[in-house]
């Protein structure tokens, strides 16, 4: 699943019932009764698998699954195709990480049950950016007509390269594009830009764009995928955002994370009304809870 096998039309229909779904929980706390979602994660997460988890609970299911490579069979070399074979007839739903990109999408052709795509290498993070898109509709009444800073590492960084990627479907949207030179977007992200001529422009300084922003999204300098420790620390404190910096922004900036974080937005701006990063987080749930609905077809 990724978020452009979604037509706009079919995103919509998962941001209001993610909407609903949080304005009324009693109406969906049974939804997945007898359902069971498996969360296959290859990677270490706490946001993604603990959200797709609080999700089923809270539409009434069940869960199962494993949270490291170490502890499945993988450990003893079993294939990913192999273990989603058989996943198949122990759940219902299947949200896969794996720190291989494509994983998921190969244990899709293996599957006998929908496979989420909950992050794959530095590839992509479909949910992420469904959570994301979620948090800019609620937060700023539109996802249009925005001029968006990505910011840090956005070479690795997977929920950018999703979100770039759902952003483009949208009107109006501007990009700036806030990396140092080694951590810049990969070339397919950039040719696809080029490509639907979308307006964007790649910068290193950070302060010299506050002030053009509506989105400021963060992101953590992705030290997992990094050859040589030497270069990550050379890298890693690259970008922090403080209230100093802040005060560059507009009023009704909002500042985006998908967490975790690490030094990349200093403890200080969390008071900051602007500060959005948390509830972010929330929407999670909520998204997720609507995706499993959808892809389980079932309607409440
Ligand atoms: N945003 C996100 O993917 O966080 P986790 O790695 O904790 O799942």
């Amino acid at each position: 699943m990724s978020p452009l096998d979604f037509t706009i039309e079919e995103l919509d229909e998962l941001i209001h019932t993610a909407i609903d779904i949080s304005e009324n929980p009693a109406k969906y706390a049974h939804a997945c009764e007898g359902r069971i979602l498996a969360t296959c994660f290859y990677e270490p997460s706490t946001r993604t698998r603990l959200s797709f988890e609080s999700a089923m609970l809270r539409l009434g299911g069940k869960t199962l699954g494993f949270a490291s490579a170490d502890s499945s069979s993988a450990a003893k070399g079993e294939s990913v195709s192999d273990t989603i074979s058989v996943i198949s007839s122990y759940a219902d739903i299947c949200a896969m990480r794996h720190p291989k990109e494509g994983a998921p999408l190969v244990a899709s052709a293996h599957a006998g049950i929908p496979v989420i795509n909950a992050g794959d290498g530095g590839h992509q993070h479909p949910t992420q950016t469904l959570t994301d898109l979620l948090t800019i509709h609620t937060l700023k009444g539109e996802i249009s007509n925005l001029t968006i800073g990505l910011c840090g590492d956005l070479k690795f960084g997977r929920t950018v390269h999703s979100l770039i990627n759902a952003l483009v479907r949208y009107e109006n949207i501007r990009f700036i594009l806030i990396s140092p030179e080694e951590l810049r977007v990969p070339d397919y992200i950039r040719d696809m830009l080029v490509e639907k001529n979308i307006d964007f422009k790649e910068v290193e300084k950070l302060e010299e764009s506050m002030s053009e922003l509506d989105i400021l999204y963060m992101t953590r300098v992705q030290r997992e995928r990094f050859f040589n420790e030497e270069d990550y620390l050379r890298m890693k404190d690259f970008y922090v955002l403080d209230k100093a910096k802040m005060e560059l922004a507009k009023e009704n900036m909002l500042v985006l994370h998908p967490l975790p974080r690490v030094n990349e937005i200093s403890v200080e701006v969390d008071a900051d009304p602007r500060a959005a990063y948390f509830r972010q987080a929330k929407n999670g749930v909520y998204i997720r809870m609507a995706l499993i609905l959808k892809l389980l077809e079932i309607t409440v």
